[in-house]
């Protein structure tokens, strides 16, 4: 079932008003996912997100042997009575996360076998860095054309012939002790040392080695606030992971101890669908409050908007891990607010500004496209470089079709000149094929779906946006949102 969004522009008018309650952040909320095969127990994951990626995750879960339980953004987990250790293809092929279970996964069994990994269609997005960080590890590692396997008894908590997994080595038909899992039994033996900085490598290397005999250091590590996330609560439940949030992360085993559910998950505010929100208010707002978001997690973009010209105020709320378990399971937490007030002015009166993706805490390739979408709009040129995905500049060509004044300079590089104004006239004028296809814009992405969603909204006339499936694998019921803010736009099956 094919299903687009049909979007009245606001024609530049700052009309839309309002609230948004933003939702737990998918890319931390995937990995509790993963992470609960360390446990001995069913865990309680809450804060967690309505959207496609999430749901792909529990259907993999399933496969496994997990029992998933969705309800109203919280998921009880149970993976006790987990049954094989081989990762769906089909699912994997959607959604590139699919690969973090690799490293609970080993970790409890010492066996995974998976597909070469999905996802967006950002670019090639090699998995070569988890390979040789299990490689350092001890494992063997076989691949064919379209599957790899990974067998690393030497941590596998467990084996077939005690727990029922399908394709483990059977040792002896006992559990394994704690000596006898030798590979991670010398302290600081292991340190890997990542190329580049990888958020996926981090959390997936990080969580191999959890149940581990030993210590293992992880070098030039991502910091993302996602893996920060993770990690507090492992710890809180018995794992020692030191060092999280810098460059350098050391993970003491358990020795071969699961751990135990002492505290549900929350998951972070996602600081992208905030920061979306926050640069489509910018540019399609009056008045708009972003609420339960974390604005130290976005301090750069709200840095660029405000000097930017627009009127943002910002009441951060200290969060802190005791504040989180006081709340208790369905408690309340109070996190920050990002607030437009006043954002009366044309957008022509904002001036531009360069960008440069980059690591955590830099600019996130994740609002790339929003914020390009916004400088087409502002006044001035600028450059927008990509340092993260190629390929991540697939939406140009549909904001150039609406009239946008951009090009690219090269694969990693865009230059934009604004003010220009978007308008569905422009599409129909230029046109080319006799489909009609390209008087329709396209959701290439999660996040380019969003940017074009905005052009659409800060445009003149009606568009027609192909496919939200895209869009809705990362953003919680975005039209239903956008319309509570004054938006006109609507689902429809074409
Ligand atoms: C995560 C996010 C994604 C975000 C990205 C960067 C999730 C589910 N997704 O993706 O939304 O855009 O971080 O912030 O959390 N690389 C290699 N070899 C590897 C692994 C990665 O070369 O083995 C490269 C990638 O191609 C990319 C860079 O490292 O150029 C960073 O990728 P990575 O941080 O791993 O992204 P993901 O974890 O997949």
């Amino acid at each position: 079932m094919r299903e687009s969004f049909i979007i009245e522009g606001l024609a530049g008018q700052k009309i839309l008003k309002g609230s948004v309650k933003i939702a737990g952040a998918k890319n931390a909320a995937l990995k509790a996912m993963a992470a609960s095969i360390l446990f001995d127990a069913p865990v309680q994951l809450n804060n967690i997100p309505d959207t496609e990626d999430i749901h792909v995750m529990s259907e993999i879960l399933e496969k496994l042997g997990a029992k998933v339980v969705w309800s109203q953004n919280s998921l009880n987990i149970d993976t006790t009575g987990i049954s094989s250790t081989v990762i769906d293809p089909k699912l994997a092929a959607i959604m590139r996360a699919s690969v973090v279970l690799t490293g609970p996964i080993l970790a409890r069994f010492g066996k995974v076998s998976f597909p070469t990994p999905g996802g967006c269609v950002i670019g090639a997005r090699p998995i070569d860095l988890f390979i040789n960080g299990y490689e350092k590890m001890g494992a063997t590692i076989s691949e064919t054309d379209f599957n790899y396997t990974i067998e690393m008894p030497q941590i596998g908590l467990l084996n077939n012939s005690t727990n029922g997994i399908s394709g483990t080595s059977a040792i002896g038909g006992q559990s394994r002790s704690e000596t006898d899992r030798t590979g991670l039994g010398n302290p600081s033996a292991i340190q890997i040392h990542f190329d580049k900085k990888t958020v996926g490598g981090t959390e997936t290397l990080m969580m191999a080695a959890v149940l581990g005999g030993g210590t293992m250091t992880l070098m030039n590590c991502a910091m993302e606030p996602e893996i920060v996330n993770l990690a507090e609560w492992l710890n809180e439940c018995g794992a020692d992971i030191q060092g999280v949030g810098t460059e350098t992360i050391m993970i003491n085993g358990t020795g071969g101890k699961l751990l135990s559910p002492k505290m549900p998950y929350v998951a972070i505010p996602d600081r992208i669908e905030a920061g979306s929100y926050l640069i489509l208010g910018a540019l399609c707002a009056e008045n708009m409050t972003i609420e339960n978001c974390r604005p130290d997690h976005l301090a750069l973009l709200i840095d660029m908007l405000i000097k930017s010209g627009v009127p943002i105020e910002i009441i951060n709320h200290e969060t802190s891990m005791s504040s989180i378990k006081s709340a208790g399971p369905s408690g309340q937490i109070f996190y920050g607010r990002i607030i437009i007030t006043g954002n009366t002015k044309p957008n022509s009166t904002f001036k531009s500004f360069d960008v440069s993706t980059k690591e955590y805490p830099g600019f996130p390739t994740d609002l790339q496209a929003q914020i390009v979408t916004y400088l087409t709009q502002v006044t001035g040129g600028s450059i927008v470089t990509e340092n993260i995905f190629e390929g991540r500049f697939k939406y140009v060509s549909d904001l150039q079709k609406m009239g946008a004044k951009l090009e690219l300079i090269d694969a990693k590089e865009v230059s934009i000149v604004g003010p220009a104004e978007l308008r569905k006239e422009h599409m129909d004028t230029h046109h080319q094929s006799n489909d009609g296809l390209d008087q329709h814009l396209n959701a290439h992405d999660i996040r380019a779906g969003f940017a074009i969603v905005m052009a659409a909204l800060v445009g003149k006339g009606i568009f027609t946006v192909n496919n939200t499936y895209f869009i809705d694998r990362g953003y919680e019921k975005l039209e239903e949102r956008l319309t509570a803010l004054g938006a006109n736009i609507r689902r429809v099956t074409l």
